[in-house]
């Protein structure tokens, strides 16, 4: 979205004034989604960029007033466990050699990782202890994915596990997933965040309220028609749910043959309109259920010798929905 030069400035008056900054973290992190799109901390520099940049986070701001009365959520089943928890299991389970996690925000799903590793985020707020082992590169996704070594820190080592949780519009997202799959084997693992959004208000891509997920509940739709190859499996995770995503097939060229279209489709402007299938999760698996699968042994295995990948990912496609 594009401001006039007037709208541009009432909306940093807005971010300027305490209100903002005190009462919402949400304005704090606004500020930071600019710093993520400007090198430099300069008011000239600012508008310019704001000129240009996604306005998700700051539209709601213009008139100052805060965020818009949340709707109620959808009903839906209770989510066992929160998306840390969910990916610490998930690291357990996949056992991966190198982890890429997109959006690292202050680390707080970073700083836990092992093995080689590399965060991607414009504007970290790293609060946590990082060790040597994790690299931090201060990117937009979509620049650190143009640069021909961007892997260079894992050392050639395969990447096994990647985590989505940067730019919260789904043809950001969508790029992520593209951008990784090329990068990563049949048996690598990808999870994305905030994919089960609560009701619609929370999925719009203009973010008008304090819990946000966006509108990335975008790429699961897109995945599932385009690419019914891959393995989808939602999870009813807190808050706002998660999708895990493997069977990755980095030769693949569907999606990227298909980009044009597909991002039209993803920039619809709000309102969205979510489906309850989302909302509901009522595809959603049980995250417990699917990190207990004896699936992910099997894909562990594959990385030294063949084995009957098939019949792995079909176990983990069975895996019923909650309801
Ligand atoms: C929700 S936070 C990440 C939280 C973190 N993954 C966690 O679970 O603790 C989203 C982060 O994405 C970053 N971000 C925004 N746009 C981005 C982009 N284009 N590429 C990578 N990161 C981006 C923001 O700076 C922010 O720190």
């Amino acid at each position: 979205m594009l401001l006039n030069e007037s709208r541009r400035d009432k909306v940093l008056h807005a971010l300027e004034t305490k209100h903002v900054s005190r009462v919402y973290r949400g304005g704090h992190n606004a500020w930071r989604r600019i710093a993520g799109v400007v090198d430099s901390s300069s008011r000239t520099r600012r508008i310019a960029a704001l000129g240009q940049a996604s306005l998700d986070g700051l539209t709601h701001q213009e008139t100052n007033l805060g965020w818009v009365a949340p709707d109620r959520f959808e009903r839906f089943p209770v989510a066992p466990q929160g998306r840390h928890r969910t990916l610490a299991q998930l690291h357990a389970v996949v056992r991966p050699r190198t982890y890429l996690e997109i959006g690292i925000d202050n680390g707080a799903s970073l700083h836990a990782v092992q093995v080689p590793a590399i965060g991607v985020d414009p504007a970290p707020q790293i609060t946590y202890d990082l060790g040597p082992h994790i690299a931090v590169a201060r990117d937009r996704s979509d620049d650190f994915f143009a640069r021909p070594d961007a892997l260079a820190h894992l050392g050639g080592v395969p990447l096994d596990l990647a985590f989505i949780d940067g730019m919260h519009l789904s043809e950001f997202a969508l790029r992520d997933f593209m951008n990784l799959e090329k990068l990563m084997p049949r048996t690598g693992v990808i999870v994305f965040d905030d994919m089960l959004p609560r009701n619609s208000l929370e999925a719009y891509r203009v973010r008008r309220t304090n819990a946000w997920a966006g509108d990335v509940y975008k790429v699961t739709e897109i995945l599932g028609q385009h690419r019914p190859d891959l393995v989808v499996l939602p999870l009813n995770t807190n808050p706002t749910g998660t999708v895990l995503v493997t069977n990755l097939d980095p030769g693949s060229r569907i999606l990227h043959d298909r980009y044009e279209e597909l991002e039209a489709y993803c920039t619809t402007p709000d309102p969205q309109v979510v489906s309850p299938t989302w909302t509901r999760r009522l595809t959603a698996r049980d995250p417990r259920r699917v990190v207990d699968s004896p699936a992910w042994a099997v894909l562990r295995d594959a990385r030294s010798r063949e084995v009957d990948l098939d019949a792995a990912m079909t176990q983990l496609r069975a895996i019923p929905p909650l309801r």
